[in-house]
């Protein structure tokens, strides 16, 4: 059962739930069925602007970006391991290709107070409100070997959500 909690009080291994737990990012309109979700395992949690806030970082190439520039918010929901499978799945398939989401068995359900839906089977949701965007900029690389990661100069957008609900079951 997932609670509410304060995002001052969240206490988890970030570094770890980011490379090795990963997040689905979803964004769009649950009332409109007009949304889209992928996993993401580069970011960071922290504060900004002294707000709490998540970066996430999607590249213009995904289907879910259509999605993040149209709308102002998105979720990132965490899971157990048991949803590894359905993680993979969202990560190497595109909502372009048909409907992965039913595909991936995870179930979309209206988020408290953002647009963007969660997941049922998360144990860890933000619902996060867009506040800043950037592009990742190669020339601005002061380690050039960054650019490796990059063969298809895709460079990834830089979002801001403004952390304004967290619900959790084991954190
Ligand atoms: C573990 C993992 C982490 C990923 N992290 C990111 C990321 O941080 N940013 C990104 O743009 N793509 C990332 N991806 C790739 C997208 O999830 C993948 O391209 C996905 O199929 C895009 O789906 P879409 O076209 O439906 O948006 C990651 C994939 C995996 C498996």
């Amino acid at each position: 059962m997932r609670q509410e909690i304060n995002p001052i009080d969240l206490s988890v291994k970030v570094n770890d739930l980011w490379l090795n737990k990963w997040f689905l990012i979803t964004s769009g309109d649950f009332e409109k069925q007009d949304f889209n979700t992928m996993t993401v395992a580069w970011g960071s949690l922290g504060i900004m602007w002294n707000r709490p806030f998540v970066q996430a970082v999607v590249r213009p190439t995904r289907y879910t970006f259509e999605f993040t520039e149209k709308y102002d918010s998105f979720t990132m929901c965490s899971f157990p391991d048991k949803y590894r499978d359905a993680l993979k799945l969202l990560g190497t398939k595109s909502g372009r290709e048909g409907d992965k989401i039913a595909e991936s068995g995870l179930t979309p359900i209206k988020s408290e107070i953002v647009q963007s839906p969660s997941f049922d089977e998360a144990d860890l949701i933000l619902e996060c409100r867009k506040i800043y965007f950037d592009g990742i900029k190669p020339e601005n690389f002061i380690d050039p070997s960054i650019d490796k990661n990059y063969p298809l100069k895709d460079y990834h957008r830089i979002y801001f959500g403004e952390i304004l609900k967290i619900f959790a079951s084991e954190f």
